[in-house]
């Protein structure tokens, strides 16, 4: 009978220490979450913040990786996937570059949202959270074509493009919608550019990276407009592009152009205060990391996330249901409610 007892008792303890383990394993488990973001520019960073505060609140887990490079993202991936989280945010640096390593997400059945770029040529994407990026590149084009009075037969006026980073498919979404529309213009002659770059490659500005832009915008100005020619306006991608650009208009002494940017960063709301950059789209990136949250929040509890697309996103392989935010113009007219 002791003997039975005594059994039993280690028995029990055995059972405990493994229930134990179980619970805080699941635990830790339940509530994980990657977040694998570009660490590329300031507007990532803060995006990356936010999210992490909104699942941090809700009792989440955070593992969150920032990466300044190709390799180094698709390393902090597979890293992070190693970890099983029950879900992995990525924000991608090269939309092209992640299937081998998401093939991992697939082994171990982590769902994975893309976060503002689209992840192409892979079904283990799940779901897709980012700002209507054809919005973007309409409004941008609708900016240009009323401040510039196109419709009415205004012009001619003298305009440079810059788009952002080949890798990225939103570049190619903003820049093709904004040319889609502007380009009757150019051919009418109400919009000329002088450069005659006009295609993507030509005015790609690499990896997004501002600084990349700076000797392009010094170039157009020394061989296109140095003859007393104005540079009546710039489309710029987004606003850290837009700001230096800016920055060499000023150097080399010129007037300031009608320039568009993206993002809504601190910077450019300080610009368009002081009327150098004409407008930007804003992101805010509480609305779209409180959108993800929700979204990384459903697909943890098993439930159907909210999502207001399921035609637009084919990454190659499948069709990725998305929820797309709406951007906000911000001019002088309306800047001091930012
Ligand atoms: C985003 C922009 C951002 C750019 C550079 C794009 O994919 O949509 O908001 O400015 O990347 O990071």
């Amino acid at each position: 009978m002791r003997k039975m007892k005594f059994l039993l008792a280690v028995f029990f303890m055995i059972f405990s220490v493994a229930m134990t383990g179980c619970g805080s394993k699941s635990d830790i488990g339940v509530k994980s979450v990657a977040i694998c973001f570009p660490n590329t520019t300031p507007s990532w960073q803060r995006n990356a913040a936010a999210l992490q505060s909104h699942l941090e609140e809700d009792g989440f887990t955070v593992d969150v990786k920032s990466s300044a490079t190709v390799e180094e993202q698709q390393k902090q991936i597979e890293e992070a996937l190693q970890h099983k989280p029950k879900c992995i945010v990525i924000g991608a640096i090269d939309s092209a570059a992640l299937v081998d390593v998401l093939e991992d997400a697939k082994k171990y059945e982590v769902p994975v949202i893309a976060f503002d770029r689209i992840i192409l040529n892979t079904d283990a994407v799940s779901y897709y959270a980012s700002f209507d990026n054809d919005a973007i590149g309409e409004a941008q084009a609708l900016y240009f074509e009323a401040a510039l009075n196109l419709n009415s037969g205004g012009g001619p006026y003298n305009i440079e493009f810059f788009a952002g980073g080949s890798a990225d498919n939103n570049a190619h979404i903003f820049f093709k919608t904004v040319k889609d529309m502007l380009d009757p213009y150019l051919k009418k002659g109400q919009l000329v550019c002088r450069s005659g770059q006009t295609d993507f490659n030509s005015v790609a500005v690499k990896d997004w990276q501002a600084e990349n832009a700076r000797p392009r915008i010094r170039e157009l100005l020394s061989k296109y407009y140095s003859g007393g020619e104005t540079l009546h306006a710039i489309l710029a991608p987004n606003d850290e592009i837009a700001g230096v650009i800016l920055e060499e208009i000023q150097r080399a002494g010129r007037p300031v152009p009608l320039i568009s940017g993206l993002d809504g960063d601190p910077k450019a709301i300080e610009r368009i205060k002081n009327g150098q950059q004409t407008f930007t789209i804003a992101k805010d990136p509480d609305v779209l990391t409180a959108k993800c949250f929700r979204m990384v929040k459903a697909v943890v509890e098993g439930t159907q996330p909210d999502i207001n697309d399921v035609t637009t996103y084919n990454n190659g392989v499948k069709i990725v249901p998305a929820y797309l935010c709406t951007p906000q113009i911000v001019d002088k007219t309306n800047v001091n409610n930012f």
